[in-house]
């Protein structure tokens, strides 16, 4: 199906991910009160710039239709009825050869144990027969049948046979009660369709580690001394790693980032929990990308009981925080990416930073600039380099800068091997 939408009203790409644009999928939809949040599921990917093939099972089609997925995805959406169509003799076989990557989202136990058996009794069961792509199979169901045998077995005969098993998650399921048995939600399935399709993606095999968020130094059980940083550049690094095979460590100071799918994530606080946590993760690591706003002093003394009002304005003396770029000169892995957030003279300071922390690449931003930095999701980034070059970015969203970063970065790590 062709959209018939054209002029401003044609893409909304800020959604797309490059990893999964063009990219054929198969969602298979079955019977279980989750298939509404498929439906979230179809939208999402959609929105990624994939093509999204849909089959439903009959019983699926009680709680949505194949028009609800047509009209999410742009695309045909198939159901049992089609197999005895005119095009029915090759359907399966061309929707399985197609796909990339077959989802079933949600999965009932009666589906999970036909995949497990080989029944090929449904345009879904014969399609995901005849496909020799990888798997994602995502289980919903009450946490009883959940917990049953039969199910955990079926399950691991998938798993061996090298199917990705997503979830469930515990929650409040359609009985009422509350067990391990709810479909994933849709954004963590689209978190694990990108590790699967991104494995063997050309940073595979290397491992890179991540700071994110602004570090926070106590003052006294309730105050801090934090910065503005939201973690939300440095997440988003994290996710290009991972989108292209990179074994992710994430050391993430405080953010309301949610860690994306497959990211070893290790949560600190201070900055001398971060120049713990990176010290012994770069011992191992091909490149170090520290995102993270690590305060560059904190209190000197921790007041163990909260400054009262009453004892008058108090003197806070400071000391520096351990430097963590300039602690790591040691067991420097072969490339490190530095931030640099100035308010003026930025591709001079950018610049001096880049020489005296010893770093491969900064990324350079102006954090005085009203459409880009803290806390948005846009950012407007230079890129100065130590073989001498600098290269301004226009404004972008803060995935599309992690994109290029990490790009340079295995440009430099091919160079380098
Ligand atoms: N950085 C670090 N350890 C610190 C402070 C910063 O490793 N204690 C890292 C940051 O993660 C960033 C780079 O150093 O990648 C530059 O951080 P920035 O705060 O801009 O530089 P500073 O050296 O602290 O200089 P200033 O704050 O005076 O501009």
């Amino acid at each position: 199906m062709k959209s018939i939408l054209t002029g401003r009203y044609a893409s909304v790409p800020e959604n797309e991910i490059p990893l999964l644009k063009g990219r054929r999928i198969l969602l298979g939809v079955t019977g279980s009160i989750a298939a509404f949040k498929a439906a979230d599921l179809a939208s999402k990917l959609a929105q990624t710039g994939a093509e999204v093939d849909c089959i439903l099972t009959v019983s699926a089609e009680r709680f949505v239709t194949a028009l609800t997925f047509q009209s999410l995805t742009g695309r045909r959406a198939y159901v049992d009825a089609d197999l005895w169509s005119d095009d029915g003799h090759i359907l399966h076989v061309g929707l399985a050869q197609a796909a990339e990557l077959l989802v079933i989202a949600p999965a009932t136990a009666d589906t999970i144990a036909k995949l497990v058996h080989g029944r090929a009794d449904s345009l879904l069961t014969i399609t995901s027969l005849a496909a020799t792509c990888p798997s994602i199979v995502a289980p919903a169901m009450d946490a009883g049948m959940f917990e049953h045998p039969a199910t955990q077995a079926n399950l691991e005969t998938l798993r061996e046979r090298g199917v990705t098993i997503v979830g469930p998650v515990k929650g409040r399921m359609a009985s009422g009660l509350i067990g391990i048995g709810r479909m994933s939600e849709p954004r963590d399935i689209v978190g694990s369709i990108r590790l699967v399709l991104g494995k063997d993606g050309p940073l595979a095999g290397r491992k890179i580690v991540v700071t994110a968020g602004g570090t926070q130094e106590p003052l006294d059980p309730v105050r801090v001394l934090a910065n503005r940083s939201s973690g939300k550049q440095g997440f988003a690094m994290a996710q290009a790693a991972l989108d292209r095979g990179a074994e992710v460590t994430l050391i993430s100071a405080p953010s309301q980032e949610m860690p994306p799918t497959g990211a070893v994530r290790i949560d600190v606080q201070t900055a001398k929990e971060m120049s713990q946590a990176v010290l012994k993760a770069v011992a191992e690591a091909d490149a170090l990308i520290m995102a993270a706003a690590v305060a560059d002093f904190r209190p000197r003394r921790v007041s163990e009981r909260k400054i009262k009002r009453a004892g008058g304005v108090p003197e806070v003396p400071l000391e520096p925080t351990e430097d963590i770029l300039a602690q790591i000169a040691q067991q420097r892995p072969e490339v490190v990416v530095g931030f640099a957030a100035e308010s003026n003279d930025l591709i001079k300071h950018a610049t001096s930073k880049l020489k005296s922390k010893g770093l491969d690449l900064i990324v350079a931003n102006d954090i005085t600039a009203e459409d880009a930095g803290f806390a948005t999701d846009m950012n407007r980034v230079t890129l100065v380099s130590a073989s001498g070059g600098s290269e301004e970015l226009p404004l972008m969203t803060k995935s599309e800068v992690a994109e290029i970063v990490v790009e340079r970065i295995e440009e430099l790590l091919r160079e380098k091997s």
